[in-house]
């Protein structure tokens, strides 16, 4: 009986110190004293102890692994796809008008160079993509390796957890998941609500209706090229003030503003407290250049004249400061807004406002002519914020603005209608070719649009009219 009763007692304990010993990783042969009774243990550790060492060997080696392969690299490489797949049809396109366009020996010249340099462009695009993936390529071979090493290494390392702590672990934690979505009365199979594009609780652009304003400027037909909206952080007093940009010199140059205290004083032409004068002559140092002008907070944003580089006209204090664009980006009628038939000239850089502030969207060489968007940080002088590449070819798209941290662009539908077709979300990088809003039209062609967050207008001047359109959210 005694005999038993030791026996048991034995094999107890050395189990429990089994257990204690494999979870604490420590390897002893323990001496356990003798009991006040006479019982006499003898406990063996029979567990290789835990390699700690190893799993912070392999915890290193994942997170290497991680940093290798990161969610900006595949975007790149989508975002590079995604451009040549919309640009292949639109060459395709340009080709069959240009032939459409052949009158026997004359080609349309302007076409053929915008085709050339489509092509170029495209085999730019090609070549990067090529070296790109081809980098990728070796990246992921490497990854797919290291990720299998890891993998047979977790494996041996599994052999220790004869506790099956981890299993018990990853079993709490399923529970736990159940019972809070059971709690929350949350069904897995929903999907997760879209959250609303940008940065702002307006949600997201559904539609856009009007024309709300449709008026002649006060100079009859006069100029062709401008804009026209209002300051969305207007000094005091200033609330309701409009402003004026036409292009007085060859649809290209202005060396003023026209301000007015109200919408009907546009409509009307009084130009109340009229003229203030950006530059002392026209075209020279300081000029505006090229129509998509925008205010903020009383100064005035354009391309300065002659240069890649955005000007702000400090209008209380006369000054003007600018700052200049990455290199490589185009001015002078390099990169301009563009349809089939027509580009519009020195429109290089386009100036915009939103909730945020200002935001100025341009086209580099380095980006194939594609889309970038910078932020405009004011300041005398100003500085520039945060930039995105995006794939939007600039030339195959007519404008852009921006609204709540979304950049919007269009693209010609006919006579009638304009089409905002595209966007990008600055807050997750989003891209998007299919937004399909339609602007109705009141004449062909639009020389600026900017988005005005103070009424949610988007203030277009159109063929030497000024015209305004209503943004609806949801
Ligand atoms: C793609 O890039 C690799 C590596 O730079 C090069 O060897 C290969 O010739 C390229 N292929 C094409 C079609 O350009
Ligand atoms: C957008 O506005 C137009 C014009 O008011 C209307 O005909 C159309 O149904 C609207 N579309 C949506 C999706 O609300
Ligand atoms: C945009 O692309 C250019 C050219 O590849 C690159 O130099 C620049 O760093 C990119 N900018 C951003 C913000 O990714």
């Amino acid at each position: 009986m005694v005999q038993t009763n030791v026996v048991r007692a034995t094999m107890k304990s050395s189990r429990v110190f089994t257990l204690i010993l494999s979870i604490g990783f420590v390897s002893i042969i323990p001496q356990v004293m003798p009991l006040p009774s006479d019982c006499v243990c003898d406990l063996n550790n029979i567990e290789t102890p835990f390699p700690h060492n190893k799993l912070r060997t392999v915890e290193t080696r994942a997170s290497t692994c991680n940093r290798n392969i990161t969610p900006q690299q595949s975007t790149e490489v989508e975002i590079m796809l995604l451009g040549l797949d919309r640009r292949l049809p639109r060459l395709e396109a340009d080709i069959a008008l240009l032939e459409k366009e052949d009158d026997g020996d004359l080609f349309g010249t302007v076409s053929l160079q915008v085709i050339q340099q489509e092509r170029a462009e495209i085999l730019q695009l090609i070549n990067k993509l090529n070296s790109t993936t081809f980098n990728y390529q070796r990246l992921n071979r490497e990854t797919t390796q290291e990720v299998n090493e890891l993998k047979n290494e977790i494996e041996a390392l599994e052999k220790f957890d004869t506790m099956d702590v981890v299993k018990g672990l990853e079993v709490n934690k399923r529970l736990k998941r159940d019972l809070d979505q059971c709690q929350n009365g949350h069904h897995p199979t929903d999907p997760p609500p879209e959250p609303a594009p940008g940065n702002c609780p307006l949600g997201r652009l559904q539609n856009v209706t009007g024309p709300n304003t449709y008026s002649a400027t006060e100079y009859g037909g006069s100029y062709t090229y401008g804009s026209w909206g209002r300051d969305p952080k207007p000094a005091a007093g200033k609330e309701s003030w409009f402003w004026m940009v036409p292009l007085t010199v060859s649809n290209v140059f202005s060396n003023f503003v026209r301000l007015y205290s109200s919408l009907s004083s546009v409509v009307v032409g009084v130009s109340v407290p009229g003229t203030v004068a950006i530059s002392p002559s026209n075209p020279t140092t300081n000029t505006i250049q090229g129509p998509n002008v925008v205010m903020y907070q009383d100064s005035l944003y354009y391309n300065c004249y002659n240069r890649d580089a955005v000007c702000r006209s400090d209008i209380p204090l006369k000054t003007v400061t600018s700052v200049a664009l990455p290199g490589g980006t185009g001015f002078n009628s390099k990169y301009n807004f563009c349809h089939l038939d027509s580009c519009y000239g020195y429109t290089d850089m386009d100036l915009a406002t939103d909730e945020s502030g200002v935001w100025v969207i341009y086209a580099t060489a380095g980006n194939f002519g594609n889309l970038v968007l910078s932020e405009v940080i004011p300041g005398s002088p100003p500085t520039l914020g945060r930039t995105w590449n995006t794939s939007a070819h600039k030339r195959a798209v007519t404008n852009t603005f921006v609204a709540c941290g979304v950049l919007y662009a269009t693209r010609y539908l006919g006579k009638e209608a304009e089409e905002i077709f595209y966007s990008f979300d600055t807050v997750t990088g989003r891209e998007r070719y299919n937004i399909g809003i339609q602007l109705r039209k009141m004449s062909t062609n639009i020389q600026s649009l900017n988005y005005s967050p103070v009424d949610h207008m988007l203030y277009a001047y159109s063929d030497s009219m000024i015209v305004s359109y209503q943004v609806h959210f949801v």
